[in-house]
């Protein structure tokens, strides 16, 4: 079978990579969509059991670090368009082990770039190297600071945005050396199916039906700004077709809360959703140290990407929740899953050593 392209996704196993890899395999059956993963402890395919079987998918388990095997990939499949989301991505196991985030985001990211120089030889033409990154890169904001635009200045603060940081320079290092056509893009945080137990939301919405304590990081005042995941793949493909080569664009929703706010508003759709009386589940909250470094506020300014290539939210945050709290109450085999073994040992172990 003939493609009209060949598109490597890197971490197409994880929670976002999953929803780019669904959303190019269904959108673009004259793309061929090649999936790399290393399936680290976050890959699973199980994210993917519905399009495994279609025609224009192909899966490979390979390390991102392994320069020789990246460069086979790039000549064995003629790839011509890379979207780069394979990463370490919590910054709680980055303040743990600050040497695997440097060696994937960092290290990982150049042996792509570099693979991807050597196959494509100057020849730029209908090549496309697409990062995807985060807005922790532009460090904390105060509360009454303006919004991360794409010229704020980048000041990461944990090992895992130090990490991020670093692979985005390198991606603007190759278009600015070497001409690579490149594109990166920052984002805020991703809420949804399939989202790794570890991460704020599937990890309180899975202690809540199990009456487990939620460990509320500090005072619970810190702000995130939360945007559904298949927003985020959306906007990805958007950029992806009609972004402008060598630029940036920011991602974001608009849409900032306080984690204690938005823990309540998991306990109380939790408790709806499993028919329990209102409040049932309040007093699990449990304040517990804060995270080292701990950034108090992230909030995206995502107008550029309106303006200029018309993007924006498809969902509204009280039906995005909704509906992720519904997947993962209806989606227990999947949770039970990743919650036993080995995860549930590295989870006692984190929270005893805290
Ligand atoms: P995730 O941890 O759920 O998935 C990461 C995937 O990368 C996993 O499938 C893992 O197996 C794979 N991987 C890790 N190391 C690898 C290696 N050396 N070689 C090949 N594959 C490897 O992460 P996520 O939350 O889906 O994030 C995906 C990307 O989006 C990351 O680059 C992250 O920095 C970025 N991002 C995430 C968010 C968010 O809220 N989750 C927001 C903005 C940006
Ligand atoms: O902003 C984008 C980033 O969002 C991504 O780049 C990261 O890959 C992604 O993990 C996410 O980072 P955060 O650190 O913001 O996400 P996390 O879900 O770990 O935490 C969200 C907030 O909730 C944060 O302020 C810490 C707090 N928290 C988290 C956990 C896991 C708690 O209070 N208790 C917890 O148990």
């Amino acid at each position: 079978m003939s493609f009209s392209r060949n598109i490597l996704i890197t971490g197409g196993a994880g929670f976002i990579g999953s929803h780019v890899v669904r959303l190019f395999v269904n959108k673009y059956p004259d793309y061929h969509i090649i999936n790399l993963d290393k399936l680290t402890y976050a890959g699973n395919l199980a994210n993917l059991k519905d399009i495994e079987d279609k025609p224009n998918y192909t899966f490979v388990r390979a390390d991102i670090c392994d320069f020789d095997t990246m460069c086979a990939l790039f000549a064995g499949h003629r790839i011509d368009g890379v979207i780069h989301l394979a990463a370490e991505s919590h910054v709680d196991r980055s303040i743990k082990d600050p040497f695997t985030f440097a060696r994937t985001n960092v290290m990982g990211t150049l042996s792509l770039l570099q693979a991807a120089k050597r196959a494509w030889n100057g020849d730029w033409e209908g090549k496309l190297f697409y990062h995807i990154s985060t807005d922790e890169v532009y460090g904390a904001l105060q509360f009454d600071d303006t919004l991360f635009t794409e010229t704020t200045k980048y000041d990461p603060h944990s090992p895992y945005s130090a990490s991020k940081a670093s692979s985005d320079h390198f991606v603007r290092a190759y278009h600015d050396t070497y001409g690579m056509p490149t594109l990166v893009t920052n984002c805020s945080n991703n809420y949804g199916p399939y989202q790794f137990p570890e991460k704020l939301i599937p990890l309180f919405i899975n202690n809540i039906r199990h009456g487990k304590p939620l460990p509320v990081y500090g005072k619970g005042e810190n702000v995130r700004d939360w945007l559904y995941v298949v927003d985020h793949a959306r906007a990805i493909d958007v950029i992806f077709h009609r972004g402008k080569v060598g630029d940036t664009y920011n991602i974001g929703g608009f849409n900032e809360w306080k984690n204690i706010d938005i823990i309540k508003v998991i306990i109380s759709t939790v408790d709806r959703l499993l028919g329990n009386a209102p409040g049932t589940s309040d007093h699990l909250i449990t304040y517990v140290t804060d995270r080292a470094g701990h950034d108090l506020r992230y909030a995206i300014d995502s107008r550029k990407l309106k303006a200029e290539l018309g993007w924006g939210p498809s969902l509204q945050f009280e039906e995005g929740i909704e509906k992720t709290v519904k997947w993962y109450l209806d989606h227990q085999d999947w949770m039970d899953n990743i919650t036993s073994g080995e995860y549930e040992k590295y989870y006692e172990e984190m929270y005893r050593n805290r």
